[in-house]
């Protein structure tokens, strides 16, 4: 026959290993991965919750400067933002790229903004 004082020593022992043992039991929330029949999909696993939307960039014409261009003008926006536009003259590239600049903080020196210009201007200009 077991004491009093076993029994409460035996007891909290039991406890406290069942408390400790499902701390480190605790199941860590599987990432979700995207199904692969549908990219738009909406999943939620523990408290995880992924979102994903396709990507459909719109592609550009190989030309000097398309991947400054690429890689500068998609920094705030989709490039569909510019693929959306008429053709338009020098001037009206180069005042929409000063736009970005100056108004939105575009961070792009002159060198690249120049580059950027003459590439938009050799896939989407006109004649002024
Ligand atoms: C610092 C952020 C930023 C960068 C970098 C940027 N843009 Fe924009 N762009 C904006 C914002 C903000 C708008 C306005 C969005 C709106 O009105 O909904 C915009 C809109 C536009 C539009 C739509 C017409 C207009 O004037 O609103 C065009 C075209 C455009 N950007 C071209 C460019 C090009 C080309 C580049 C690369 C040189 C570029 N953007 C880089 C912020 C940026």
């Amino acid at each position: 026959m077991l004491k009093k004082t076993q029994f409460i020593f035996i007891a909290t022992l039991c406890c406290l290993f069942l408390v400790l043992h499902s701390c480190t039991q605790q199941k860590q929330p599987d990432i979700a991965k995207p199904a692969d029949e549908n990219p738009n999909t909406f999943t939620v696993k523990g408290s995880v919750r992924e979102i994903f939307i396709n990507h459909d960039e719109p592609d550009f014409p190989e030309a000097e400067g398309k991947e400054i261009f690429t890689s500068t003008c998609t920094m705030c926006h989709t490039l569909r933002y510019i693929s959306i536009q008429p053709n338009f003259p020098h001037k009206t590239w180069e005042a929409e790229v000063n736009k970005m600049i100056t108004k939105f903080h575009a961070p792009i020196d002159s060198v690249r903004a120049g580059k950027i210009v003459n590439y938009l201007v050799t896939i989407k200009g006109v004649k002024q």
